[in-house]
């Protein structure tokens, strides 16, 4: 693996599935009284989060500190940050305390890429989502979750899988990463958006694309819901909310279209009701809370494959069974 991982598009298929079989590795930890490895005693771990979340950062955080490293939780709210300190100089601060690894999620596209290739700082970067641009870990967690369900039936991968991802791709990082590293393991990426909601360039992603979600949805392995990202937008999109959920929403009636084995994905956070109904992100296909048990175990495999983990991670020594 590189030092840092700023892209879906830095890992090879060699490099994705080895973060796949270590978070298989990992996530058996998950049910073990005691949850914590010491792979990473006395290395430290940044979180940098420039810009709100939830999921992805605590599963940073629970993910650095399962494996024993010091976790120091930085936002930008109630920090310098907010009296106009620059990324220059937090990034000297953090270099100043020996952080071995900085997780940063910032508003801006390239924040991440600036950080990692500017020399300010030692550490390996890792981007937790930049602006509109990418989120690679999401885009793992991901394919590590269609991998646990889809690639026992299919050879061991996801090569050939209809992965049909819906929604607001205009703004959203989760899809660009996802059709990116999608194809590098073999899986075949469908993108369905209003025309107004796909970015120009679209016709050189890897994908194919389409408007009507009531085609696509019946020959999908995988049905991923994106957020309509409300706060990225300046401008009427589509009509309205109603409108928008009834042409690109997953309601009951269309999750009655997909094919037995069909799992429903959704990164978080939800606007229930907006592109999912209740029914269908509470219903036995949805597999959306865990993607983020998922999640812990893959950003552990990230963090330790990047802070230079020869051992195999789980050693069963000294841990009750
Ligand atoms: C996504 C993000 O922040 O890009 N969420 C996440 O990381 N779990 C998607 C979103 O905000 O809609």
């Amino acid at each position: 693996m590189k030092r840092h991982l700023l892209s879906a598009a830095d890992l090879t298929r060699d490099d994705a599935e080895l973060v796949l079989r270590t978070a298989e590795e990992l996530r058996s930890l998950a049910d073990r009284p005691i949850k914590k490895l010491p792979a990473l005693r006395g290395r430290t771990v940044v979180n940098l989060f420039f810009e709100d979340s939830t999921r992805t950062r605590i599963s940073f955080e629970a993910a650095a500190k399962r494996l024993s490293a010091d976790v120091i939780n930085f936002a930008a709210k109630g920090s310098s940050l907010s009296k106009g300190e620059s990324l220059k100089d937090t990034a000297l601060t953090l270099e100043a305390m020996g952080a071995d690894a900085v997780v940063v999620r910032h508003s801006a596209s390239g924040a991440p890429h600036r950080l990692a290739n500017s020399g300010w700082v030692r550490s390996s970067v890792v981007n937790a989502g930049d602006g509109t641009h990418e989120h690679p870990t999401q885009a793992l967690l991901d394919a590590f979750t269609m991998w646990r369900h889809l690639a026992p039936q299919s050879g061991g991968s996801l090569d050939g899988r209809r992965v049909a991802i819906v929604g607001d791709v205009l703004h959203s990082r989760v899809a660009r990463s996802n059709a990116l590293l999608l194809r590098t393991l073999g899986a075949e990426v469908t993108l369905v958006a209003p025309p107004t909601l796909f970015p120009v360039g679209i016709e050189s992603w890897p994908v194919e694309t389409s408007y009507d979600l009531d085609s696509v949805l019946p020959k999908a392995d995988v049905v991923m819901m994106l957020r309509v990202q409300r706060e990225r937008m300046h401008g009427g999109f589509f009509p309205t909310a109603r409108e928008y959920s009834r042409r690109y929403g997953l309601d009951g009636r269309r999750m009655a279209t997909l094919q037995d084995h069909t799992i429903v994905m959704h990164p978080g956070p939800m606007v229930r009701g907006m592109e999912i109904t209740a029914d269908v992100a509470d219903s036995d296909r949805s597999v959306i809370v865990e993607q983020v048990t998922n999640g812990v175990a893959v950003r552990m495999a990230v963090l330790y494959l990047l802070l230079g983990g020869s051992q195999p991670a789980v050693s069963t020594e000294g841990l009750p069974e």
